[in-house]
């Protein structure tokens, strides 16, 4: 083989490997994403009675204060953090939906504690 031929195999060689180098890492970093996704922060471990000791009583735990926990992204929010271990306090305007919201937390968390401040954020007098 010539010196030319023997040239352009080993550029397709190199050429080559660094491709199959580049498609392997791309899949490993997505798989390495999907799995980081899937895993929700630890709130409660990061966040909650900061230098308390682990048992205490469901009233002295922290509270996670979610502002319209009692719908949509707020009340997954809220299940998500009961589940972790928080209290939680919600901010809506309709009582009777947090009021409902609470009972099913109660359900599935019996130990978690709620209460709820009642504010319309479009009323600026209501915050004040
Ligand atoms: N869903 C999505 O895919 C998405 C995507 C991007 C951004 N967002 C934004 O994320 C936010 C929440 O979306 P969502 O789908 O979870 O909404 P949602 O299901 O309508 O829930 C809204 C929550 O906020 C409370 N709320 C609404 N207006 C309020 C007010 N004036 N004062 C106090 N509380 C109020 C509601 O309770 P009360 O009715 O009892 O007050 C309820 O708890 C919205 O701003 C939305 O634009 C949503």
């Amino acid at each position: 083989m010539s010196d030319f031929l023997e040239f352009v195999l080993w550029v397709c060689i190199v050429l080559g490997t660094y491709k199959v180098l580049k498609l392997v890492l791309s899949v490993l970093w997505y798989l390495f994403t999907c799995c980081a996704r899937s895993q929700a922060p630890d709130l409660h471990a990061r966040y909650a009675n900061r230098g308390e000791p682990e048992n205490l009583l469901p009233q002295k735990k922290s509270y996670a204060v979610v502002t319209g926990g009692s719908d949509g992204i707020g009340l997954t929010m809220c299940h998500k953090l009961a589940a972790q271990g928080f209290n939680i306090c919600i901010i809506a305007r309709n009582s009777e939906k947090i009021d409902g919201v609470f009972a099913d937390l109660k359900k599935l968390y019996p130990n978690t504690e709620t209460t709820k401040v009642i504010v319309d954020f479009s009323e600026l007098s209501d915050i004040e």
